[in-house]
């Protein structure tokens, strides 16, 4: 495993292993590595790629600079957890290295950038499209490895792929969660452990009104969602939206055809975790 700090020497490595006949593999993080990432970096892994991983916390996708400022950051426990999982090069730039300049770029996202995590973070996946595109072009993978976790991510990231035409399969990969249901994020760490020890809730919420589907129309579960979240006494919702799964539209009715999936935004204090679970 090699790390690499500069663009040229990155587009050089990766030309090499495909002059050897090898597929490219990208894994884009923000670092603060646990095993959801790894999950990513395993199945990469087993479609035989070369292993490019990046770490880098994109200052353009944080709409408020005090999550900034307080993202976890820890390269040097990230790279020993790379370590053993067939990771080739791990892309560790600067901010001047990825923004020499401001990156004035405003890409047309929408309608998937305007609803929940568009809604509630403006600029955030115009940000996100900025260096997911900046690190398309300067890796050129074949495959780039994204999480369901980030449900909305994935859907703008698609969208940004067949938009410029590039030739770049997206695999998405499914949710790791906590042996407790907790979903696995960089921001658990930040937790105080009485929200630690709360944060499962979500997820319980969220299956709970996977299992009353039957009973109760999108907008009755939405209530009790609602209710469930705010009458913890450490959570509030920010949003919980039954949504269709490529537009992310919000579904009225069961009757729709689409698959449906909901969305969760909750804040525990400064903290904010999002989820999602499919009704299907
Ligand atoms: P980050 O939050 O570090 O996540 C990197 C990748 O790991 C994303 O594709 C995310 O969906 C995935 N991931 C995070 N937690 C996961 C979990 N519990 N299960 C499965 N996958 C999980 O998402 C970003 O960084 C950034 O927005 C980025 C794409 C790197 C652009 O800056």
């Amino acid at each position: 495993m090699k790390q690499i700090n500069h663009i040229p020497p990155l587009q050089k490595a990766v030309s090499n292993a495909r002059e050897e006949g090898k597929t490219i593999g990208l894994v884009p993080t923000m670092g603060a590595l646990h095993q959801g990432h790894i999950s990513l970096i395993k199945t990469a892994e087993k479609n035989g790629d070369f292993i490019v991983v990046s770490i880098f916390v994109n200052p353009t996708q944080f709409n408020n600079p005090d999550d900034l400022a307080r993202y976890p950051r820890n390269l040097a426990s990230d790279l020993r957890m790379l370590v053993g999982h067939g990771v080739e090069i791990v892309f560790v730039p600067t901010v001047e290295e990825m923004y020499p300049e401001q990156d004035t770029r405003n890409f047309d996202l929408s309608p998937l950038d305007q609803v929940m995590e568009g809604k509630f973070r403006p600029g955030h996946f115009n940000g996100v499209a900025q260096i997911v595109s900046k690190l398309f072009e300067a890796v050129q993978p074949d495959r780039a490895y994204f999480g369901q976790k980030d449900f909305q991510q994935l859907a703008v990231i698609r969208k940004l792929v067949a938009q410029d035409n590039l030739d770049i399969e997206i695999i998405g990969c499914p949710i790791i969660r906590e042996p407790d249901g907790l979903a696995m994020s960089s921001r658990n760490q930040l937790l105080t452990p009485g929200q630690r020890a709360a944060a499962p809730h979500i997820h319980a919420v969220l299956q709970k009104a996977r299992s009353l589907k039957n009973s109760k129309s999108p907008r009755a579960l939405q209530t009790m969602v609602k209710e469930a979240i705010n009458n913890h006494p450490l959570m509030q919702l920010e949003y919980f939206e039954i949504v269709d799964d490529q537009t992310l539209k919000p579904i009225s009715s069961w009757d729709n055809p689409a698959n449906k999936v909901g969305c969760i935004a909750v804040h525990l204090s400064e903290v904010r975790l999002i989820d999602n679970i499919y009704f299907d």
